[in-house]
């Protein structure tokens, strides 16, 4: 599929965005100070598929979670700013994900994927 430009303007503060890209959800999530400090904080070393937050989002522009939409374990479609860390909630048999999309408790395996993309200013990224 051909790579796909996606504008952040109209992304609230806190707000996450899902669009599609080669028929896959990606979910696009402007995070809030607070969301960014707790992802930030994290010992990560400790957890199931361990990556710092610096990992997860690109330098420069840490506001913007940018990952596919799929859970880890089954493909489910997990819930957002559900869960006991505010991430997002698989409905399906309870996977948690923190607000860097690091899965941190349930039967999912790893991480939520990142997508290649590129941000082509600050409020413009391209997927693909
Ligand atoms: Fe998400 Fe099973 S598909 S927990």
């Amino acid at each position: 599929g051909a790579p796909i430009e996606v504008d952040l303007a109209p992304v609230a503060d806190g707000q996450i965005l899902k669009v599609f890209w080669r028929g896959k959800p990606i979910f696009v999530r402007n995070r809030t100070e607070k969301e960014i400090k707790e992802a930030q904080d994290v010992n990560w070393q400790s957890l199931p598929d361990p990556a710092p937050d610096s990992a997860r989002v690109k330098k420069g522009h840490e506001k913007w979670l940018i990952v596919f939409g799929n859970c880890t374990h089954l493909g489910c479609i997990p819930l957002g700013h559900q869960g006991a860390y505010g991430g997002w909630f698989c409905p399906c048999h309870g996977s948690q994900f923190d607000t860097a999309g690091r899965i941190r408790q349930g039967p999912a395996p790893s991480n939520l994927p990142i997508p290649a993309y590129a941000f082509q200013s600050d409020t413009k990224i391209r997927i693909g």
